[in-house]
């Protein structure tokens, strides 16, 4: 039937994808792609030739809509005089709201990737009927845990998601309504397709999910069907079982994680990080806020003296892990001194770096619908500046550390700035760059670090 429908075009017939958003998106159009070639469709990078266009949205906050809405309006030239082809569809987070272009031939969300082939078909027919039958039957539980990723370019490392959804409803989040409810992919095919990236050449995996602290493998289906955790269940595998089996059993390749969320995060996690030289030594703890208030109104479900107390204790049993946040100025309620707590909780942990954002409401969420958008553009703009330029002194205090220090270095690619230097991550995520010499893409290398910025290690390999 699929092949009989791509039959019926006398050339090939192309596709062409654009990414958007987290890593978890990336990681997706990897799936996409898998799924579209084995249906006989053609991946092309060149947007004139495609006979379908698809767009991998996020709608984490409003600049990702906008910059998405921009693109479209971009690409609107290639589909004049009412023709059919090329199709517009778009994928991902974006796809579950409102109709916003009228470019667009069909819409499917993160759950539904393996109907894409079957969609196709339908519009092309138009089959209006179908497709919405088959838009109705999401598939909430759906892992994709039996497709492997299929990377567009050949690369060193690479990303795998072990969890999917979210069941925290912070409450300035659309994630749990564009991506569901929790499930995790069993253990088995995790330790099978991490064993399958390193036998094709792959030095580095990051395991992703929303909250992949929350893991949870029973057996399957959604996490919250599970009633009681018996933790002395043998059959039972958390996020800690997870990190351990996989590390023991791929003891070459490195392994990161992303995003842990500090409500989730347990000691025995910790004590498995620092048993596995493997294992990378960098968290991704986002914090959002330094102020109580503000935590509980955007459910946060830790406290700062809490969230500060988890820092000590990574630090004090590995000494040398880097932390990360994401924070978020300006929600709902914010005063002077709730932004002056962030600020203060910044310097006393002095993160590595960091991703920080002005709030922007979500239609959906509870704070869109319940709290008030009631700190100004332009106080939330103010706020924004000052903790970016704070975090700018924090990463310059610590890159300052690592001078004059050996870095173990993955190399993964040229530098973008010069053709002569590597560029490579130490197992504290941070980016090294230095000569080439005689070292090749793929080798762990040892780096001599002799200057840095606030976001690089710059070193060089001694003969
Ligand atoms: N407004 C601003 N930032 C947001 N984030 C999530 N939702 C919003 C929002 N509505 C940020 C959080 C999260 C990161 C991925 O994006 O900091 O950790
Ligand atoms: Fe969103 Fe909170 Fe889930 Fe992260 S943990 S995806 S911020 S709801």
């Amino acid at each position: 039937m699929k092949k009989n429908f791509l039959n019926t075009f006398k050339t090939p017939f192309f596709y062409y994808i654009e990414s958007y958003g987290c890593q978890m998106n990336i990681s997706d159009t990897e799936i996409i792609i898998s799924i579209l070639s084995k249906n006989g469709f053609l991946l092309t990078n060149n947007l004139k030739k495609a006979h379908i266009i698809l767009l991998n949205t996020c709608a984490i906050r409003k600049k990702a809509e906008q910059s998405i809405k921009n693109r479209l309006d971009n690409l609107r030239y290639l589909k004049s005089n009412n023709q059919k082809i090329p199709l517009f569809g778009i994928l991902g987070c974006l796809s579950k709201s409102e109709k916003y272009s009228n470019l667009i031939d069909f819409s499917i969300g993160p759950n539904s990737y393996r109907r894409i082939p079957d969609i196709i078909r339908l519009v092309m027919m138009n089959d209006e009927k179908k497709i919405k039958s088959i838009l109705l039957s999401e598939n909430q539980n759906e892992t994709y845990e039996s497709i492997s990723p299929s990377p567009s370019i050949k690369k060193i490392t690479t990303f795998l998601s072990i969890t999917r959804g979210c069941d925290n409803m912070c409450t300035f989040c659309i994630v749990p309504f564009t991506r569901g409810r929790e499930r995790s992919s069993s253990p088995y095919s995790i330790i099978k397709e991490c064993e399958n990236l390193y036998e094709k050449g792959y030095k580095e995996v990051t395991l992703l999910g929303q909250n992949v602290d929350s893991y949870l493998w029973f057996g399957g289906g959604l996490k919250k069907q599970i009633k009681k955790i018996d933790n002395n269940n043998e059959k039972i595998i958390d996020f800690s079982k997870l990190l351990d089996l996989l590390a023991s059993k791929i003891p070459f390749m490195r392994i990161r994680f992303s995003t842990s969320n500090p409500h989730d995060m347990s000691d025995k996690v910790i004590e498995v990080i620092s048993k596995h030289s493997n294992i990378c030594k960098h968290i991704h703890l986002p914090v959002q806020s330094g102020s109580n208030k503000i935590l509980k109104l955007m459910n946060r479900k830790y406290t700062r003296e809490k969230y500060l107390s988890l820092i000590q204790k990574i630090k004090s049993i590995i000494p040398e892990c880097s932390i990360s946040h994401d924070i978020i100025t300006g929600f709902c309620n914010e005063e002077e001194e709730d932004h002056l707590e962030t600020i203060s909780l910044m310097n006393k942990v002095k993160y590595d770096y960091g991703y920080m954002f002005s709030y922007s409401p979500r239609p959906g969420t509870y704070a869109y619908k319940k709290l008030k958008d009631n700190v100004p553009e332009n106080i939330k703009k103010r706020r924004l500046k000052e903790i970016i330029d704070l975090q700018r002194i924090h990463s310059i205090f610590r890159m300052k550390k690592y001078l004059g220090t050996i870095q173990e270095v993955l190399i993964e690619g040229k530098s973008k700035k010069n053709n002569q230097d590597w560029y490579g991550r130490n197992t504290q995520n941070i980016v090294v760059v230095f000569p080439k010499k005689l070292s090749k893409i793929g080798e762990t290398v040892f780096v001599k670090i002799i200057n840095c910025t606030s976001a690089t290690l710059i070193g060089r390999i001694d003969d």
